[in-house]
């Protein structure tokens, strides 16, 4: 794909992995708008990359859809239309831990961004993107947890993630069948570790979504932990470069992939192993076995 000219739409691209893909978008020819809720970070970011091409920055609360809403118009009041949108922002659900020690604020906070999130950028920013005609893709972020299999101890992520999916492949069915010029894939991030601003997510939790009993992060879900469990499993534990996951995406998007991600191929055995179980009626094995 030729990306010289293309609008592209970042959210949650102030840091991290959607900062990665702003990178690369850039790096391609393409125009980005950053949008993010850490307006310190995200100005930091913009005055940064600024060199790289055109690149701007808006405050945006994905959960907001007000503020969804002002961005889309912001957007299409400037630039005039969007190529590429990625739906990206996203949180974990608040230390993670038993399923049932999890609050319904864990639940609230973490779906406002994961999942209603992610679907109310879409919904506000696909309708336009298929009135104007022209090509176009959107991108959402998943994860391999919950998009593949849940880690039992992020139960409230992994269910997120597992709606970010299924909507995701539901929208890509749809537009196609509609014959529509815009095309819809999942993005999981992956290839090892992914040192991100993910493990404090709780930096960006509203305190009307607190937890009622405040506690420190339930056992193996710091960084730290999350490493030592790569390790011991097998599995990739080097830290990535977020600019060549950023790269890795759109190269996967030239190819026309629905999944977008490095090391996707790894996931054939445990989902084969998980629809054998299923199959069977049994409790399917999880992301870590
Ligand atoms: N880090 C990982 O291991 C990993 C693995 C798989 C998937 N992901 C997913 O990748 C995406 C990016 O996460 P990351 O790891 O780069 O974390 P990150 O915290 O570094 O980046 C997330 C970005 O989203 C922004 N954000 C948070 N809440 C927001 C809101 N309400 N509105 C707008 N912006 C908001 C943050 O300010 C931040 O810039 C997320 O969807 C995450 O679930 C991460």
């Amino acid at each position: 794909m030729d990306y010289h000219g293309k609008i592209a739409v970042v959210t949650g691209g102030a840091g991290g992995i959607g900062r990665g893909l702003v990178v690369a978008l850039l790096t391609r020819g393409a125009s980005v708008v950053i949008g993010d809720i850490e307006t310190t970070v995200l100005n930091e970011t913009v005055s940064e990359l600024s060199s790289m091409g055109q690149v701007r920055g808006v405050r945006l609360d994905v959960s907001d859809s007000a503020s969804v809403e002002a961005f889309a118009d912001d957007i299409y009041g400037n630039e005039g239309r969007v190529d590429l949108l990625f739906a990206n922002a996203g949180v974990t659900s608040g230390g993670g831990g038993l399923p049932w020690e999890q609050e319904i604020n864990d639940w609230r906070w973490c779906f406002s961004v994961n999942v209603f999130g992610v679907a109310g950028t879409v919904l506000t920013f696909l309708p336009r993107m298929l009135a104007a005609g022209t090509p176009g893709e959107v991108i959402t972020t998943s994860s391999g947890d919950g998009g593949v299999a849940p880690v039992p101890h992020a139960s409230v992520y992994a269910a997120s993630k597992a709606a970010v999916s299924c909507f995701t492949e539901a929208l890509a069915h749809q537009l196609q069948k509609s014959e529509a010029k815009v095309g819809a894939h999942v993005f999981y991030p992956g290839g090892g570790l992914l040192d991100t601003g993910l493990w404090t997510a709780q930096r960006n939790r509203p305190e009307t979504l607190a937890r009622v009993k405040p506690r420190p992060p339930a056992p193996g879900t710091t960084f730290a932990e999350f490493k030592a469990q790569l390790e011991q499993l097998g599995l990739p534990a080097d830290i990535v470069d977020l600019d060549w996951l950023g790269m890795k995406v759109l190269e996967d998007l030239d190819e026309g992939k629905f999944i977008l991600g490095p090391n996707i191929e790894k996931f054939g055995p445990l989902l084969h192993s998980r629809a054998d179980a299923i199959a069977k009626g049994e409790l399917p094995p999880t992301l870590l076995h």
